[in-house]
């Protein structure tokens, strides 16, 4: 059989900003800017360190693109790459999934991340809204910590037990800080609503379900590529923590970021804070699932892979070798959020009846992508869903109010 490395259909335009109207555009012109000057507000940095993340406010959007000035990163020659074809043309003259990576590359730079002595040095720009994420999960946490310890005892449910993790894994994603900053007050709270599948657009539950319970017990992978900190990262770990004490996972291997991107992306370090956190609560629930968290760490049926692919504006398409080999060793990819299904789609303009295993069939393991729509990106649609999702609710591409369970075996 012929191995595919793209998508098996004519790969269409990638999202610009330059498109009028789109909310590309508006993250581009308007939301860019304001996570900079979030980040200036939320930490003590130096006046140098300000004028720099200053000057990076002005250049948006339209001073040219440029090389970075981080030359002893290890990603600068991944991004030398990467930034080449775009020197010297604006933000909105650039696709969109690379304005935004670069964004966030740039802060770094700004606040001299990869700067061994500085003050920056490698302390996360964002720690006080992932700090104020996991505040706001502690309502939740409780009782769904008391669901997980019932679904891992209750066995004989098993398909049902997955179903409802999947749906809990889906609705975390609300919990995005690029978008919607965390104030006090704020509870990552998933309302019974939420969890009603007539807000899913798009609902291959039941195959995924049927999938993993046909699993050969015990001996199968499943990689998780990981979103957001903050409550969405408690509900992905209650994923992991299901599948592999259940038994239906042998491994699961976390796939975190390498470096801060999209304000609440989680790192390693974040799962030791998310763990930390969870056992602070003091509550008997919380702790049986942190144990056997740290328990399957420590065994290593949980682990880390951390790549720096992930903070890179590349199609998955693009993935490097070593990366495509360790995936093929891979029985099911769950891709969480929506700059991950970004990425899987390439941030394209795909018709939206694209059927998504078309897309995806450049990829050898099977994939589940988790999202809620927060872009203008979709496939797999039926003629004239379009229309009838405008009708109700004209935001529904971009609100973050309807959730995607795409899956291709
Ligand atoms: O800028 C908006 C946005 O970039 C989405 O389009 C993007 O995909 C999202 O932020 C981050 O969402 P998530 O945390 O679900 O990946
Ligand atoms: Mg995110």
């Amino acid at each position: 059989m012929i191995k595919r490395t793209h998508p098996s259909l004519p790969i269409p335009n990638p999202i610009y900003g330059s498109e009028l109207g789109s909310f590309a555009h508006d993250t581009v012109v308007r939301r860019l800017p304001a996570i900079v000057k979030r980040a200036i507000d939320e930490n003590d940095f130096s006046e140098e360190i300000i004028r720099d993340l200053q000057t990076l406010i002005t250049e948006i959007p339209d001073r040219p693109i440029r090389h970075l000035k981080d030359l002893k990163a290890p990603d600068e020659k991944e991004w030398q790459r990467c930034i080449q074809p775009h020197l010297g043309i604006n933000w909105l003259e650039v696709p969109w999934f690379f304005a935004e990576f670069y964004l966030y590359r740039r802060i770094l730079e700004s606040t001299r991340y990869f700067r061994p002595g500085e003050r920056g040095y490698l302390k996360d720009p964002y720690a006080l809204q992932k700090q104020l994420g996991l505040e706001s999960a502690k309502v939740t946490l409780q009782p769904l910590a008391a669901s997980v310890n019932r679904w891992i005892a209750d066995q004989a449910g098993m398909p049902d037990v997955i179903h409802r993790v999947l749906m809990v894994a889906l609705w975390g994603n609300k919990a995005d800080m690029s978008l919607w900053p965390i104030r006090g007050g704020d509870h990552a709270q998933i309302k019974q609503a939420e969890m009603d599948s007539e807000k899913i657009i798009i609902n291959d539950s039941q195959i995924v379900v049927e999938y993993l319970c046909g699993l050969k017990p015990g001996t199968s992978r499943i990689d998780l590529l990981l979103d957001n900190a903050g409550f969405e990262l408690v509900a992905d770990l209650c994923l992991a923590d299901v599948l592999l004490s259940s038994g239906l996972a042998g491994k699961v291997v976390l796939r975190p970021k390498a470096y801060p991107v999209y304000v609440s992306d989680a790192m390693v370090e974040d799962v030791e804070d998310t763990l930390v956190f969870m056992e602070r609560q003091l509550s008997p629930e919380i702790d049986l699932v942190s144990k056997r968290l740290r328990n399957l760490l420590q065994e290593g049926r949980l682990t880390f892979q951390v790549d720096t692919f992930w903070t890179l504006p590349l199609a998955l398409w693009e993935m490097p070798e070593s990366l495509r080999i360790d995936l093929d060793h891979s029985d099911l990819l769950i891709s969480k959020g929506d700059a991950h299904y970004r990425r899987l789609l390439g941030d394209r303009h795909w018709p939206p009846d694209t059927p998504f295993a078309d897309i995806m069939s450049y990829l050898s393991p099977s994939i589940l992508a988790l999202r809620l729509g927060k872009s203008e990106v979709a496939c797999g649609l039926e003629p004239g869903r379009v229309e009838s999702l405008h009708q109700k609710d004209p935001g529904w591409m971009t609100d973050g109010e309807w959730g995607w369970i795409q899956f291709k075996r």
